[in-house]
């Protein structure tokens, strides 16, 4: 068999060495931070082509792959698609969020149970009937990590949407105009518990459960919306931080079963 690349990560499953477990944060500025994050060791650069950025590190001994996703569903889309390809089994995104409960704060971390398809992308994988949900020893490994690294966790439902303005019902954007589907959403969402927003869950939770392997997602609270639109460089950094410390100790858990 040839060792192909494939089309966008610009990687051959060689290059993964056998990895199954892919860590998912969507900037490709956050992956060699996450790589180089403890318990992972040897970090190193395998790609980086477009937005999709790779690092490869170990934790206990095993591989573990750091793929950045770009921003929501058709880019993320094609990075689980081609990681699956090369033998990936395991998906964990790593995240931001805003929060629309009040009993949310910045810094917390959102683990996702099961997300609100407003994306586009997994419908092309799977019918919009079909459940965007969690792997349950995905669930399991993120809470026990956040329990270990002492960082408060909110688990339950997301909201993924396609776009970061209309579809979170944002009215700071150029026209400031939400189209009248979208008006009032968030105070529909907050009714059913859903506990944030975010762009990019629902297209990997469906494609892996339609693609027979597992994932979860986990997300640092950088706003919440019942109080504030404005995201401060504090709150971003406080929950990107949080999410990476969690995650780093979920990966490892689950290279390691
Ligand atoms: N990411 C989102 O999609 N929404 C937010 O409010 C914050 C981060």
């Amino acid at each position: 068999m040839t060792d192909r690349s494939v089309y966008h990560l610009a990687l051959t499953a060689s290059m993964l060495d056998g990895a199954t477990v892919a860590l998912l944060p969507g900037d490709p500025g956050r992956v060699e931070g996450i790589a180089r994050t403890a318990p992972f060791t040897e970090a190193r650069e395998l790609a980086h082509k477009r937005e999709y950025r790779t690092w490869i590190a170990r934790a206990a001994g095993r591989p573990v792959i750091v793929t950045s996703t770009g921003i929501g569903g058709p880019s993320a889309s094609i990075a689980i698609d081609e990681l699956a390809q090369l033998g990936v089994r395991t998906f964990l995104r790593v995240g931001t969020t805003g929060a629309i409960q009040p009993h949310v704060d910045i810094g917390d971390v959102i683990v996702t149970t099961g997300a609100v398809r407003l994306d586009g992308a997994s419908t092309h994988y799977a019918p919009i009937e079909y459940p965007a949900v969690a792997h349950h020893e995905v669930v399991a490994a993120l809470v026990a990590a956040a329990a270990e690294r002492d960082v408060p966790a909110r688990v339950g439902i997301t909201c993924t949407t396609d776009t970061f303005y209309p579809g979170q019902e944002r009215y700071d954007s150029f026209s400031g105009y939400v189209p009248r589907r979208f008006q009032g959403i968030t105070e529909e969402w907050r009714r059913l518990h859903v506990l944030n927003y975010e762009m990019e869950a629902a297209t990997l939770l469906t494609m892996a459960s339609a693609m027979g392997v597992r994932a979860g997602c986990v997300a640092g609270v950088v706003v919440n919306r019942t109080r504030s639109e404005h995201v401060s460089a504090d709150d971003l950094h406080r929950g990107e931080a949080n999410a990476v410390r969690v995650a780093v100790a979920a990966a490892a858990r689950l290279a390691a079963c």
